[in-house]
């Protein structure tokens, strides 16, 4: 019988484009999941959307749209994405799934019904974006744990699920499963945090708001998010409906992969709901950490996204996966910063990878017509053995390794051993030196030679496909070989002989960091201007001319030179700058009204065109002999005309 295994991610909440943060489980996921069917077992992946809730409603109200138009939309460009970063789920739900919906007011009506949810009154400190209550003691410096938000003192009447009624049970599973949650760390936060002082009854219904699950016995109530979301974890697999056949087969799940800040929610209330339903309970929960940018969590509200489509169209979907599965550690935070995935790119794709394929293909094409032959031992030294025994080891050897790897989802670990192997490779060639071998025509030696680069490299790609599929297919293709089966990634020697080479495209182009850094930066500008996050950049202003004059009357201002000599901020307006400016031997008063991309400060010592003729009046009570001359946008933006060279002060201007 198949093995079969259950993973999930968490389902989003479709409040905007997914950033590279929200990208990282599903990433995570994805390749979790290929490489779970590798090894044979039968998966089933589960990821979607996660819709309701006052917050939902807040943001369609803004849009000036429905709820349901509303999230429409989000989740078809949430789904754009998976589709160009090939994620193979095999379920997408969504929280607005009619099926789902009354499957969720299935499990509170049972939960009812058996005495788990009773009806309440609320008192407590509630956090409006997180749509969390908070006790007194959860509060950090009077503030939203979870978000540093203000809270506000509510009372509701409200629906209870008797939470504190399975602390002790919580407490036994974690002890007697080591492995529930993931990375072991977490395990004493969720202890210390919120399970050692005892767990209060979490209030499951909310009335303040209609857009959720109605209560099914009280249609003033909706049913809270947390419980709604949880629970698609069962529903996608068709829990509480007509046909739960997936449910029969693959629940309990193996592993749900969250974000930090919610592992909570799936260590606590998760599996509590699961006891009080009677049903199996997962057998991980894996709380990976966040991808920071300059070292803040990425996020909307700090407007330091990085979005993934400019990197997949500038460098490619396998390089984004690596270097999210490579750089960071599953576990931890980790900083994200563009030179770090350039350096990368260049590093480990480029030059360790890249040019190992190009080399050895190269050379199987000049020294054996193309032709992969296994050669012999016959005219090799013993140093030259020993070469070959340490490759054929080290190559055999990063399949197991890679296995134990990903038994603690060590993903970065995991590639880690694929580069082993790639780097072992690279240094094979320099110690075995293919082209002095081929000068003295040691054709067994030759052979040998090329084909132990191949057969790495075939070894090398099998071990990649789960993590970057095309990458993998690419080696496969330019080394001749069509069978990528993963039982024969540990062994030696499976490379067919007579396959021929195929030269192709180099797998990755270098890149020049400062360039690229430019590019990365423009595709993303036109990314936010297509989505209409930031305007797009007028190019030139709209020019509206007016009627011709005469030389004679240009000929009648007089325009010169001035240098500020001093400058203050105008004692009655904000917006004002009181400068001395010296034209010629004189000194004259100008007030003008360019405070605010200058300060007094900036003026000092610039050369400024003036207007000199201008016949003087008083601005705010303050007298103005002149007029600094400025070019200013439509929209506000401004800079004085100057000159670049050192010209005397006095100079006309014409
Ligand atoms: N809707 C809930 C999950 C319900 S699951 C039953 C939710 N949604 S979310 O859209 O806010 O976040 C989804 C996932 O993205 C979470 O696991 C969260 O940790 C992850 N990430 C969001 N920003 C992140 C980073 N900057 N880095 C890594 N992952 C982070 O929470």
């Amino acid at each position: 019988m198949t093995k079969k295994y259950y993973l999930t991610t968490p389902i989003y909440y479709p409040s905007g484009y997914l950033h590279l943060g929200h990208t990282y489980s599903t990433v995570v996921a994805d390749s979790l999941k290929r490489f779970r069917e590798k090894q044979g077992y039968e998966v089933f992946f589960t990821t979607g959307t996660d819709e309701h809730g006052q917050k939902m409603q807040q943001s369609a109200d803004k849009a000036g749209l429905d709820p349901m138009t509303y999230v429409n939309g989000i989740v078809e460009s949430t789904k754009e994405l998976w589709k160009t970063l090939d994620i193979r789920y095999d379920r997408f739900i969504r929280t607005t799934d009619p099926v789902h919906m009354k499957a969720v007011q299935g499990i509170f009506q049972k939960l009812y019904d058996q005495g788990d949810i009773y009806k309440g009154e609320y008192h407590g400190k509630y956090c409006t974006p997180c749509e969390a209550f908070w006790t007194e003691a959860q509060l950090v410096d009077g503030k939203c744990p979870d978000c540093g938000r203000e809270v506000t003192e509510a009372k509701e009447e409200s629906y209870f699920f008797r939470l504190s009624n399975y602390r002790d049970r919580l407490l036994a599973l974690y002890e007697d499963n080591e492995h529930f949650i993931m990375p072991k760390s977490r395990k004493n936060e969720m202890i210390n945090n919120f399970l050692k002082d005892g767990l209060e009854d979490l209030s499951v219904s909310r009335s303040t708001f209609d857009w959720g699950v109605p209560v099914p016995f009280d249609n003033k109530h909706v049913i809270y998010v947390w419980i709604d979301a949880l629970s698609c974890y069962l529903t996608a697999l068709g829990y509480g409906s007509e046909d739960d056949s997936d449910f029969k087969k693959f629940w309990p799940a193996d592993v749900h992969l969250v974000g930090k800040e919610i592992t909570r929610f799936h260590t606590i209330i998760w599996p509590a709901l699961l006891m009080a339903l009677k049903l199996p309970l997962p057998k991980m929960v894996f709380g990976h950490g966040w991808i920071l940018f300059d070292a803040d969590k990425m996020s909307k509200s700090k407007g330091n996204m990085v979005y993934p489509e400019p990197i997949l169209d500038l460098y490619g979907m396998d390089a984004l996966r690596y270097f999210m599965l490579r750089e960071f550690s599953f576990g931890s935070d980790g900083n994200f910063t563009k030179d770090k995935f350039i350096a990368r790119f260049n590093s480990d794709l480029v030059n360790d990878l890249g040019n190992l394929l190009k080399r050895t293909v190269s050379m199987v094409e000049k020294y054996t017509q193309g032709v992969i032959l296994k050669g012999s031992e016959e005219d090799s030294s013993p140093d030259e053995k020993a070469f070959d025994r340490e490759l054929e080891e080290t190559a055999k050897n990063m399949k197991p390794a890679l296995e134990k790897a990903m038994e603690e989802l060590n993903f970065s670990g995991a590639l880690e051993e694929i580069w082993r192997v790639i780097r072992r490779t690279n240094k094979y060639i320099d110690e075995t030196m293919p082209w002095i071998v081929v000068k003295e025509n040691r054709q067994h030696r030759i052979q040998r030679i090329l084909y132990h680069l191949c057969e790495s490299l075939r070894l090398v790609a099998i071990c990649l496909e789960p993590f970057m599929g095309k990458t993998s297919g690419e080696i496969l293709r330019q080394i001749g070989v069509t069978d990528n089966a993963w039982e024969s990634a540990n062994e030696w020697g499976l490379l067919p002989e007579n396959s021929l080479v195929i030269n192709g495209n180099a797998l990755f182009p270098r890149l020049d960091p400062e360039a690229e850094l430019v590019r990365w930066e423009e595709a993303n500008h036109a990314l936010l201007v297509k989505r209409g996050i930031v305007k797009a950049e007028k190019k030139a202003e709209e020019v509206e001319h007016l009627p011709e004059i005469a030389f004679e009357d240009f000929e009648k201002l007089e325009l010169r030179l001035g240098k500020v000599v001093d400058c203050k901020t105008h004692p009655k307006a904000d917006r004002l700058l009181v400068s001395q400016v010296q034209i010629g031997e004189e000194v004259r008063q100008i007030v003008s009204g360019i405070r605010g991309t200058y300060e007094p400060e900036d003026m000092i010592g610039k050369q400024v065109a003036v207007l000199c003729n201008l016949k003087p009046i008083k601005l705010r009570g303050v007298e103005s002999a002149g007029m600094l001359l400025v070019a200013e946008q439509s929209d506000g933006v401004m800079g004085l005309l100057s000159v670049e060279e050192e010209i005397l002060s006095g100079a006309r201007i014409r």
